[in-house]
């Protein structure tokens, strides 16, 4: 029993002495939520260690104006504008040896949006609806739904062969089997959710008829159809002429032997006269 005070009143100590002497830095505020503007400060206390330095870090990548020769102990950072792309994890670092860093989480509600408004597929076919999501932190959840006539309604993933969501935090993918212009066709909306609240975004489908797709394919057929029949009918006509034509050049010595009998006789003609 004695041991087991010695050791835990060495133990407290210990974590005591720690406490006294480890760098501590207050930052504030310690999180930003929804806000369009901040000021992120660090203040390094309870260090003796010399400081070479300090900046400041956005998602692991350093933010070249914040970098400063300076030993106080104590940064700030100004945010003028807040949006999805400036949210993410802050992190004030002081040049010391070791580093000493504190994070501050800028939070704003999830930015989401969709790679095309506009979206088609043919008849029987699958379309495949995509929406991705920016910002910090990203969608912990997402939902799909249908609207029709400003009705919503839930699009469930697995019920049916019909629908199939597939989701990761950056983005949702919806695919939409086996579609039909009657029921299909319509606005699709994606919504992402983060603990700050919910975005979303809208995807027009249009499903084409399977004629529709052939009607390109169909008039390359029309008109071949109507050259060969041209040909066919010029080479017809064409017939009777080609016969002359034959005799004429198709063979060339019968025709000067033509020719020469003709004169011949032209000339016996003349002989005769
Ligand atoms: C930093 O923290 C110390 C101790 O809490 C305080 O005395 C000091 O005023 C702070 N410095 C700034 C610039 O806020
Ligand atoms: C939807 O269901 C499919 C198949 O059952 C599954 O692979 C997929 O992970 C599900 N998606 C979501 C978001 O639960
Ligand atoms: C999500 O996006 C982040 C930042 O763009 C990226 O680092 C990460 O790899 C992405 N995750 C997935 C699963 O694509």
């Amino acid at each position: 029993m004695k041991l087991l005070w010695a050791v835990s009143a060495l133990l407290l100590s210990c974590w005591r002495a720690n406490a006294s002497t480890a760098p501590n830095i207050i930052a504030d505020p310690t999180e930003v939520s929804n806000q369009t503007a901040a000021m992120l400060s660090c203040n390094l206390t309870e260090s003796s260690l010399p400081i070479k330095g300090s900046h400041w870090t956005h998602n692991g990548k350093i933010i070249d104006i914040s970098v400063s020769k300076d030993s106080t102990p104590f940064t700030a950072l100004h945010l003028h504008k807040i949006t999805h792309q400036s949210a993410g994890k802050y992190e004030c670092v002081f040049m010391t040896e070791p580093e000493v860093k504190q994070t501050i989480e800028v939070k704003t509600l999830p930015h989401v949006s969709t790679r095309k408004h506009s979206e088609h597929g043919n008849e029987n076919d699958q379309a495949v609806l995509v929406c991705d999501s920016h910002g910090y932190p990203l969608p912990t959840d997402w939902t799909w739904a249908k609207e029709v006539d400003d009705v919503q309604t839930p699009i469930v993933n697995g019920t049916s062969d019909k629908y199939e969501i597939k989701s990761t935090p950056n983005k949702t993918t919806l695919t939409i089997n086996n579609l039909s212009i009657e029921s299909d066709i319509g606005d699709y909306i994606c919504s992402g959710t983060n603990e700050l609240g919910t975005a979303s975004d809208k995807i027009h489908l249009r499903v084409r008829s399977r004629l529709a797709a052939l009607w390109p394919f169909l008039g390359i057929v029309a008109e071949v159809i109507i050259l060969v029949a041209i040909i066919f009918i010029y080479e017809k006509r064409r017939k009777p002429d080609e016969i002359t034509d034959d005799d004429d050049s198709g063979s060339a010595p019968l025709k000067s032997n033509s020719n020469d009998n003709h004169k011949d006789k032209t000339v016996r003609q003349r002989n005769s006269n």
